[in-house]
């Protein structure tokens, strides 16, 4: 076991399934002491802290509303912690049509996506330690124009943003901020935000398997390495990047 984040304590929102539950398990497997993960249900969050074990810590916390932003900030204050990184991961996906989309679709994709990022990291920011390291979840959306996804591309543009505002707002306290862009990678997000259906992930799968270079569509844990790397110290240099992991696909 490589221990590069030897006593290092962490919160990783999202961190109940996909990218964010293996941003934490490879935290851990690299002997982190601890790691609050995040989500809205108690039940998937409460069986993957099972999963991850005793360094894991669930919060049930939206990242929309700011009084669960404070919650989740009172249970590291409890825990007399402070943040060596903080993985802004919390997002959905979920297609909008234009002339259908009502304000309801919009708020929501921007409240979670948008302001969620943004309050997670003012919430929590009095915690985070003086050369810590930020790393937001963007997307390849951030940089294209996926089709019926005007909002999800918008949202993820935003996040891209911050970490260039805070890498340079943070420079005082040597907090580095960096975005990391997924391209696709097999997740519950295909079912859940975009209704996708079995045939349809498979024909995802083909289709990335076809257009990316690597050949084959990601699994979270890959995406969660690149994260890592970020928060690491051999990344103590790279700041207010976005690391696109896609396999080359937004890169032909
Ligand atoms: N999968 C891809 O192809 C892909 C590509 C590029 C970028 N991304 C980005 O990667 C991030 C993680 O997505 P994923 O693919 O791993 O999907 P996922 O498996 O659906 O994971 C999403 C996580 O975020 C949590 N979450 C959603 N809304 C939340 C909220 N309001 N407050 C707190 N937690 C919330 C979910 O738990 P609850 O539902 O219980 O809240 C879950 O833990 C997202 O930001 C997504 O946009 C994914």
């Amino acid at each position: 076991m490589s221990a590069k984040f030897l006593n290092h304590v962490s919160v990783v929102t999202g961190g109940s399934t996909g990218i964010g539950f293996s941003i934490a398990q490879a935290l851990i497997a690299q002997g982190t002491k601890r790691v609050y993960i995040t989500g809205r249900s108690a039940r998937t969050l409460n069986k993957a802290a099972v999963q991850l074990g005793n360094a894991a810590v669930a919060v049930v916390s939206d990242v929309s509303s700011l009084s669960d932003l404070e919650n989740l900030k009172s249970e590291i204050d409890k825990h007399g912690d402070k943040l060596d990184s903080v993985f802004a991961n919390a997002g959905i996906c979920e297609k909008n049509e234009m002339g259908k989309t009502g304000e309801a679709e919009f708020d929501k994709t921007f409240e979670i996506n948008v302001k969620g990022v943004f309050y997670t990291v003012q919430t929590l920011l009095p915690l985070v330690k003086d050369g810590a390291s930020l790393v937001l979840t963007a997307s390849i959306c951030a940089n294209n124009g996926m089709e019926g996804l005007s909002l999800y591309n918008a949202s993820k543009a935003a996040v891209r943003s911050f970490a260039r505002t805070w890498a340079n707002d943070f420079r005082d306290r040597k907090i580095r901020v960096n975005a990391l862009s997924p391209g696709f990678t097999l997740t519950s997000l295909m079912e859940n935000g975009l209704n996708m259906d079995k045939e349809q992930i498979e024909t995802m799968k083909e289709n990335t398997a076809r257009n990316a270079p690597a050949g084959y569509m990601a699994e979270p844990a890959e995406i969660a390495t690149a994260a890592l790397f970020l928060a690491s110290q051999d990344a103590k240099y790279v700041n207010g990047i976005e690391l696109t992991v896609d396999g080359g696909v937004s890169q032909i």
